[in-house]
């Protein structure tokens, strides 16, 4: 009896597991093409280590050095706001979020390359969605992630300033404002538009205790609602951002 229901359960997981969830992933490789904006630390092995020991066994190790943001990273509130959450603050229950998705490709498209999410954006999204969801990460969708091949492409450089569109500040205003969205993520290496000076939705959303993710790998579409995310930064205790592994669990 005992042996049945375990065999039932396992029947029914795997069931579950191969026809309903697929796992996407939103991180793109860390290694020394990573894109960083100029001035960051690449990611870079300081030393590497492998061979074969005299005794005949393999042994590798490596030792790397890299800027926090930069790649696809976490941005801690304590980057923008001085009392804020360092990465190692943030608490465990906000890296389970629920996930929302945003496409912007189109608006990109029409309003060129300094493209600002706008409040509308975000009223059409509860419109067609319903309220955001408690403990909701939103993912802005610029369509910017078919251009990670290419860094000059990428970060639309005109000479030193950066064109990448972002959030405008009311738009930043209304995500803090709703108390449901804990973070947003954008295709891009920054939620403040390329040519931002005064990094006003970062400054906002830092103050309001929501973290960010830059560079995120969104080549594919999400569904705009109903999905889960995992958000996993490397633990640096007192880091202002890190490294971020992210997945999106979508339910077919
Ligand atoms: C980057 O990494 C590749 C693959 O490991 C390696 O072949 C190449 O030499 C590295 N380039 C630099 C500049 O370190
Ligand atoms: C990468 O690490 C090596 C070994 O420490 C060092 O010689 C090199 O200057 C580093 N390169 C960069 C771009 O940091
Ligand atoms: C990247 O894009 C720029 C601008 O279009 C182009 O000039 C350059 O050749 C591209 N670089 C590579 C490695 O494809
Ligand atoms: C950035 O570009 C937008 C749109 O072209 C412009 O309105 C804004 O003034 C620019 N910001 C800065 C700081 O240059
Ligand atoms: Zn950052």
């Amino acid at each position: 009896m005992f042996h049945y229901t375990i065999i039932c359960f396992l029947l029914i997981f795997s069931f579950y597991l191969s026809f309903s969830l697929e796992t996407i992933d939103l991180s793109w490789d860390l290694n020394n093409e990573t894109i960083y904006v100029a001035g960051m630390q690449k990611f870079n092995f300081s030393k590497q280590v492998a061979s074969t020991s005299q005794r005949g066994y393999w042994y590798s190790f490596k030792e790397f050095c890299v800027a926090e943001h930069g790649g696809t990273h976490f941005d801690a509130p304590y980057h923008f706001h001085q009392s804020g959450w360092k990465v190692g603050d943030v608490p465990l229950s906000r890296l389970f979020a629920k996930g929302a998705f945003l496409n912007m490709e189109e608006e990109h498209l029409k309003m060129g390359r300094d493209t600002r999410l706008k409040v509308k954006d975000l009223e059409n999204w509860e419109t067609r969605n319903g309220k955001f969801s408690e403990n909701s990460v939103l993912l802005v969708k610029f369509g910017r992630s078919k251009f990670w091949q290419n860094r000059t492409l990428y970060l639309d450089l005109e000479g030193e300033t950066m064109h990448f569109p972002g959030l405008s500040k009311e738009a930043a205003q209304w995500i803090a404002n709703s108390k449901k969205i804990i973070g947003v993520g954008v295709d891009t290496p920054s939620i403040d538009p390329g040519n931002s000076t005064d990094y006003i939705a970062h400054r906002i959303l830092a103050e309001n205790s929501l973290y960010n993710l830059e560079n995120v790998k969104l080549l594919t579409d999400l569904p705009e609602t109903g999905f889960d995310l995992v958000v996993a930064p490397m633990k640096i205790e007192e880091g202002t951002g890190a490294a971020v592994r992210i997945f999106a669990i979508v339910n077919n």
